[in-house]
């Protein structure tokens, strides 16, 4: 059967104050800060937090006029929706508007990240706003991707749209640890090398959620560019693998 609840995604809450918020569910409680996005077509501005298998969303008004702001007039600060992934958001709408269950506005919408998404009205559900949301195909690259430790990578994430290059220490279909640096600071640090400068900026070590990874590329020669560690090794006159120390331990 198409149109089944997968899981909870997230739950929605309306705040006046986003920062005073995330010092609570990020700071004390220590819930990741997964995304952060502004919809201004929606006015509002939305914080995700990682909450395991599901998500906090915390919602701040931009707009005086958006849902949020009127949101909070009513009701005051609290729990705004609740948000189920479907595998098939068409589906369930066939199912439920053929019961005479019609959702808030007609169709599917696009939601942010890609997402299809359709709500409920509060006086269906028992006094929360439902949304259901349909993940878009394959945003994020799979295990069987042929990436493995040792792989010099470039990553994007999906929000904040920060660029990564690095080496893959581990790896597997919940995140990575990748070795590496900002795709910004790259070209100073190669610069420091081919100077021979005594502190180079230093790769650090961190960990991706692959929820956080929007696409990974492997770091290859393309016609007009060459890869990052040919032209590491064309400025500097030395081995990438050799000058990060202890890196591509695993693939070269
Ligand atoms: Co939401």
């Amino acid at each position: 059967m198409k149109g089944v609840i997968q899981r909870l995604d997230h739950i929605g809450i309306a705040v006046r104050d986003s920062r005073e918020r995330l010092g609570f569910w990020a700071d004390l409680l220590g819930l990741e800060l997964e995304r952060a996005e502004a919809v201004p077509s929606e006015g509002v501005r939305t914080w995700f937090l990682d909450a395991g298998r599901t998500h906090i969303e915390l919602l701040e008004s931009l707009d005086e006029q958006g849902p949020i702001a009127k949101f909070l007039k009513k009701k005051g600060e609290g729990i705004h929706h609740l948000c189920l992934e479907v595998d098939d958001v068409d589906a369930i709408l066939l199912r439920l508007t053929a019961r005479g269950i019609d959702p808030l506005s007609p169709g599917v919408r696009d939601g942010a990240g890609g997402c299809r998404v359709a709500f409920f009205h509060p006086k269906v559900t028992g006094g929360v706003l439902l949304e259901l949301s349909q993940k878009p195909r394959e945003t994020t690259p799979r295990q069987e991707l042929p990436f493995s430790p040792g792989h010099l990578v470039v990553l994007y994430l999906s929000n904040p749209r920060e660029r990564l290059v690095g080496v893959i220490r581990s790896l597997d279909a919940t995140g990575l640890s990748l070795e590496g640096m900002d795709l910004e600071a790259w070209d100073d640090w190669v610069s420091q090398h081919a100077r021979a400068e005594e502190s180079p900026i230093s790769p650090s070590l961190q960990y991706f959620p692959m929820s956080r990874v929007d696409k990974m590329l492997a770091d290859q020669d393309s016609p007009n560019l060459p890869s990052f560690t040919r032209r590491f090794e064309e400025r500097t006159g030395r081995r990438l693998s050799e000058t990060l120390t202890g890196l591509l331990e695993s693939g070269s």
